[in-house]
């Protein structure tokens, strides 16, 4: 049977499920979750896979996650799926990054749809496959009059790239005349970040045990809560995410004041 995860959110006891004794508060929620997938390979040489095979099982894991998510009442959701510096990596590989989005696509837009969801996008898209373009187009299109959660998709993303962009756009309109030197302010640099709507994330999650943010929305994290999981993103579950969120409702934010 399927758990009622909005019932265990609200705090309602789930005797068919092992959250059965778990009370959130709801009111605690994260708002925006951002979620580094990373462990794909990683995942697929323990079992003596191709990476390729890794980065299948990941979008399986995302679908669930995104899934979990909106059963969750999350109100925002952005994943790490393509870096500026994963260009680095063996054209094979990347080719497959990109099939794979199109799949992912192809198969879940309908449930998207259904569920809600409005699909954004952050990173220059300019440089990928025209087909990978088309796609992307197509699930902002189809999503765009939904108001449930939002599902972010950080591809060709680097923070230090989104910051560089901003620095000259804020330098254009102050050469213009548009912009006085008084007026930059963190609340104008925040208005120039692409946003589509969604607050800075209360929550950051890595999988794969390492603990860095690799150039993932460097100024939007600077307070939210930083969580670690060990297993590898194929690994990753509506248990371990729900773990996860548990975790955050019991953290303190101070943001730099008292309790
Ligand atoms: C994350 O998994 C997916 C992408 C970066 C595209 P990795 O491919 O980085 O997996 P590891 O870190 O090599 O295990
Ligand atoms: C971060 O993972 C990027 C994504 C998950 C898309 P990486 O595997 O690229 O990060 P590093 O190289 O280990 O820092
Ligand atoms: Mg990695």
């Amino acid at each position: 049977m399927v758990p009622d995860w909005k019932a265990i959110f609200r705090g309602t006891p789930q005797s068919e499920t092992n959250f059965a004794t778990v009370e959130l508060d709801s009111d605690r929620l994260p708002k925006h979750i951002a979620i580094i997938m990373d462990g794909n390979g990683r995942w697929a040489r323990a079992k003596g896979l191709p990476r390729a095979a890794g980065h299948h099982a990941g979008m399986v894991a995302m679908r669930e996650t995104i899934r979990a998510a909106d059963d969750f009442g999350i109100q925002a959701l952005t994943l790490y799926a393509f870096s500026t510096e994963n260009w680095k990596r063996p054209r094979t590989e990347i080719q497959y990054l990109w099939y794979l989005l199109d799949e992912f696509f192809q198969a879940d837009i309908n449930e998207l749809v259904e569920r809600n969801v409005r699909i954004s996008f952050l990173g220059d898209i300019s440089k990928l496959p025209s087909y990978s373009q088309k796609t992307i187009g197509s699930a902002l299109r189809k999503t765009a009059n939904n108001d449930g959660l939002i599902v972010q998709f950080a591809l060709n993303y680097g923070s230090r790239a989104e910051l560089v962009d901003v620095i000259r756009m804020i330098a254009q309109d102050v050469k213009d005349g548009k912009v006085d030197l008084t007026e930059i302010e963190e609340a104008l640099i925040s208005s120039c970040l692409c946003k589509n709507g969604v607050p800075d994330p209360d929550l950051l999650i890595r999988t794969s045990g390492d603990q860095r943010v690799s150039n993932f929305l460097l100024w939007q994290i600077a307070y939210a809560e930083l969580y670690f999981v060990d297993e590898m993103w194929p690994d990753f579950s509506r248990e371990l995410f729900f773990e996860a969120i548990t975790a955050y409702t019991k953290r303190e934010r101070r943001f730099g004041g008292l309790k």
